[in-house]
């Protein structure tokens, strides 16, 4: 365990954005973290995983603890399914096509998300029909205060669209170590609904998917649709769709018939901020090196040598022209660092 001083964050976030710990550690066991965690002389420590879900707008002073945790494991099966635990600091991708390999049926929509497994239940990652929690059983978790590991349920991580209880009450709190998924070996459950999905499948004649062909096809439309990080900076979509009640939904809808949305409950309808924004006229726009991706206004980019502070100026200004437009309010999904 090293403890790093004036480290460049430039690498360890998908913006690519450049910022100085003051002081970082990257963690290789769930022992490091416990021994990292009782350091008196750092009081303040704060989580990076993946790095593909921040926005960092300043050099930060604090000890920043690398999740670098690796491992996977079944714990348990039988002839129909498996359980599966995955240590925080694999990549999520890469989580992802290993149990295609094994072929492990589940996680095939979520191919080629950025991030690790461990932060992937915090914001309930989740694409093309399917998020983390359909295939979750728990999760391992440390305790900053007291370094306990504890293990979360489905139930108590509370789990939300783009939100879990990591997110609200055990905010700061814990540190996940460890995912566990229930995976299935045959009679794999796919989910091909989602509209994109079912035109790639079509384009090649596919009509029975295996998981493996649902994830080719997911790989492909995310790579039509969304920036390579390692390419252009970004952080997936900066926004959560909003979620309006009736009465507003009626109002928007009688004045933008064409508008897509999905209906969520008879309360609530979910209106995409990437239609809003690019009604705004945002969509690849850019202002410096801040900009807005050309093909899918939901994703900010860092066309190089942008600032936090220039890609948080440029969502303060999406938000303010998208709640002028229409009087709807959209807020960051990424976590702003700083
Ligand atoms: N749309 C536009 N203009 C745009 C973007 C979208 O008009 O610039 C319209 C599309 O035509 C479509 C609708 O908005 O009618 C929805 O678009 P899309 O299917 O691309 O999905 P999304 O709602 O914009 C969400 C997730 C993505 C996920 C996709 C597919 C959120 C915040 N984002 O985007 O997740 O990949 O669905 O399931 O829920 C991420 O979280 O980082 C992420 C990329």
């Amino acid at each position: 365990m090293h403890i790093q001083k004036n480290k460049s964050l430039k690498s360890y976030n998908t913006f690519g954005i450049e910022a100085k710990a003051k002081y970082f550690c990257s963690v290789g066991s769930v022992e490091d973290l416990e021994k990292v965690l009782k350091l008196k002389e750092y009081p303040e420590k704060i989580v990076l995983g993946g790095g593909s879900n921040i926005l960092i707008t300043q050099d930060i002073e604090a000890l920043v603890l690398h999740i670098d945790i690796k491992g996977k494991q079944v714990v348990a099966e039988n002839d129909d399914e498996v359980l599966l635990k995955v240590m925080a600091g694999e990549n999520w991708h890469e989580t992802v096509l290993w149990s295609l390999e094994q072929n492990y049926g589940g996680l095939e929509n979520m191919s080629l998300i950025p991030g690790n497994t461990g932060t992937a239940p915090i914001q309930n990652i989740g694409a093309y029909g399917v998020e983390l929690k359909d295939s979750f059983v728990s999760c391992e978790a440390m305790a900053v205060q007291t370094q306990k590991l504890e293990i979360f349920s489905k139930e108590t991580c509370q789990f939300g669209y783009r939100d879990s209880f990591f997110k609200n009450e055990g905010k700061g709190k814990y540190i996940i170590t460890s995912v566990t998924f229930k995976l299935s070996k045959r009679d794999h459950r796919t989910n091909t609904q989602y509209g994109a999905i079912e035109g790639e499948l079509l384009k090649k004649n596919i009509q029975d998917p295996t998981i493996q062909q649902i994830s080719d096809a997911v790989i492909a439309i995310r790579q039509r649709k969304l920036p390579d990080p390692q390419v252009l900076g970004n952080s997936g979509s900066f926004f959560k769709n909003p979620v309006v009640d009736r009465a507003t939904f009626a109002q928007f809808s009688s004045s933008y018939p064409n508008a897509p949305y999905y209906k969520i409950s008879d309360d609530a309808f979910k209106i995409p901020a990437g239609w809003l924004i690019e009604q705004c006229g945002y969509k690849g726009k850019r202002f410096g090196d801040a900009g807005i991706h050309k093909n899918q206004a939901l994703v900010l980019v860092n066309h190089g040598n942008a600032t936090g502070r220039d890609i948080l100026a440029l969502a303060e200004r999406i938000m303010a022209i998208v709640s002028e437009t229409f009087g709807i309010q959209i807020s960051p999904e990424v976590n702003i660092m700083g």
